[in-house]
């Protein structure tokens, strides 16, 4: 009797220790899957951070070569508001800043136009008119003068005949 007892509870421990032995098998497993996860999430990151980096590299490149474009604008444009400032010596009116600057320069120094400073108004009225009219033929001044009228052509050639005294004065 004592041989059954003593069987059955032999029998009950290897059982328990089967059922130890395959769930601390599991957690083995477990552990083993954990760290392969920490591991290829690992790879991962790693994967991740090399792309990352390599796209940070090519956008600070085309940072670094628009930003050497810009330096180039800049630099061009500092030029230009350099002369600008330096020539620009007196104030012309709105009229012809807006209309007329871009081309002829800020004080008539002329630029993609001829310089208009030192010219007489004669001259200047009768070359307006005559852009204005098609006589003188000029795609650029001719569209540029269609909508101004008859009175801010004469305003215009009053002001511009009136530059070179002004820029004189202004350089002494
Ligand atoms: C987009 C550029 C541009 C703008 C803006 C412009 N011009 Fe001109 N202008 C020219 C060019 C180019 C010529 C030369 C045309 C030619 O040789 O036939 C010229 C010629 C002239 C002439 C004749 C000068 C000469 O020596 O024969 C006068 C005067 C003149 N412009 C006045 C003006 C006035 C005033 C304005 C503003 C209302 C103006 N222009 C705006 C480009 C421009």
């Amino acid at each position: 009797m004592i041989k059954h007892v003593i069987a059955g509870i032999a029998t009950i421990l290897a059982l328990w220790a089967c059922v130890y032995m395959y769930n601390s098998d599991k957690e083995v497993n477990k552990l083993a899957n954990i760290q392969s996860l920490i591991k290829k999430s690992e790879i991962k990151v790693h994967l991740v951070k090399k792309t990352e980096i390599k796209k940070e590299v090519k956008q600070s490149e085309k940072i670094s070569s628009s930003s050497k474009a810009n330096k180039k604008m800049d630099d061009k444009l500092r030029a230009l508001k350099n002369k600008a400032g330096n020539i620009a010596a007196f104030k012309v009116s709105p009229l012809y800043k807006k209309n007329c600057s871009s081309c002829h320069g800020s004080t008539g120094e002329g630029i993609i136009g001829p310089k208009l400073r030192g010219k007489d108004k004669d001259f200047l009225l009768k070359n307006l008119k005559e852009f204005k009219a098609g006589t003188r033929k000029n795609y650029v001044m001719y569209g540029l003068l269609g909508n101004l009228s008859d009175q801010q052509l004469d305003d215009l050639a009053t002001e511009i005949s009136t530059f070179q005294a002004k820029y004189d004065k202004a350089q002494k």
